[in-house]
């Protein structure tokens, strides 16, 4: 069997794969295939490790007449043309709940770096302005008390919720279809989309990414949110309409943004919104702890050779 990762992966976890197939991998640890080399590295691969920047689309899989399964690395598989895989026979996973609490911890990294202004006021004290105490001197907003609402109420979202829960928030939520048993158990309430929107102080993106939910959040939905309300993206960038986002936070409509994740990646360094004194980013490291990234190799591992021995992945896809 053939298995071929798009990214250099840690010789600890490629030792064990390379008892068991024959092992490849692309050179570099960082630098993404492009779609020519990826049509040429897949022609004998029965399998493939993943990442999410790797567009695994129906042109690829053509490429790929052996293909059994993608591993991916990651949860979110946007970039995987699931319905072509299943037309094709091959099975997709993923790696799911490893990663639930860290992306949480990052999420809320950002939140609380958004709130009370983390980046100004590192930059306050490298760059020498820092003068002495004032009263108002960065000021931010309150986390007791708040209001936080989370669109999308999986796994990660209700970590977001727990965690929020622990900083005396109120939490609600949407999510396409209600979660009675979470709710219950963490103490959050579901309120429609525009609700939510409208009442909360911060809002959380926590949703998988799909074509129908491209721009959830455009001018529109930005317009029912409070003025000072502060939005935070960890999940897919393509859920938010960044145009629209940086006229908001701009012109004052909305109080300021946490960003992990854009809808080009990397964000373009000119890109609009890293203009802005009140956005917060960084560059898609949610479950990014050395712990829960070797958790997720080792998941990846283990799902994509339970497929190449007939047996039932851990965490399928399809
Ligand atoms: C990260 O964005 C992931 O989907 O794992
Ligand atoms: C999404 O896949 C989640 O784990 O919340």
């Amino acid at each position: 069997m053939n298995v071929f990762a798009t990214r250099k992966l840690p010789e600890e976890v490629v030792d064990k794969l390379k008892q068991q197939v024959t092992y490849s991998e692309w050179h570099s640890a960082e630098q993404p295939m492009t779609k020519a080399e990826l049509l040429e590295a897949v022609k004998d691969a029965d399998g493939i490790i993943s990442v999410l920047s790797d567009p695994l689309d129906a042109e690829v899989l053509a490429a790929a007449p052996n293909l059994k399964v993608i591993s991916q690395l990651a949860v979110g598989f946007n970039n995987i043309d699931v319905g072509e895989a299943i037309k094709r026979g091959i099975r997709v996973t993923n790696t799911p709940d490893v990663l639930t609490n860290a992306t949480a911890d990052l999420t809320f990294a950002l939140l609380l770096a958004a709130a009370r202004k983390l980046s100004a006021a590192s930059a306050e004290v490298r760059e020498g302005k820092w003068q002495s105490w004032s009263l108002l001197q960065l000021a931010g907003k309150e986390l007791s008390g708040a209001t936080i609402g989370i669109l999308g109420f999986g796994r990660i979202g209700q970590a977001v919720a727990r965690r929020a829960k622990g900083f005396d928030m109120n939490v609600i939520y949407w999510n396409r279809s209600k979660k009675p048993e979470a709710e219950q158990a963490i103490g959050a309430t579901y309120h429609e989309l525009e609700d939510v929107l409208k009442q909360a102080d911060f809002l959380v993106i926590m949703l998988p990414f799909a074509p129908e939910l491209k721009y959830l959040i455009g001018a529109e939905e930005l317009a029912l949110m409070k003025s000072d309300a502060i939005l935070v993206n960890t999940a897919r960038g393509g859920l938010v309409d960044e145009q629209a986002l940086y006229e908001a936070l701009k012109n004052g409509r909305l109080g300021a943004a946490g960003l992990d994740v854009f809808e080009q990646e990397p964000v373009p360094t000119d890109h609009p919104l890293l203009t802005l004194p009140n956005v917060e980013v960084a560059p898609h490291i949610g479950s990014s702890t050395v712990a829960t990234r070797m958790e997720m190799a080792d998941l990846t591992v283990r799902n994509l050779l339970a497929v190449l021995q007939n047996k039932e992945p851990e965490t399928p896809v399809n």
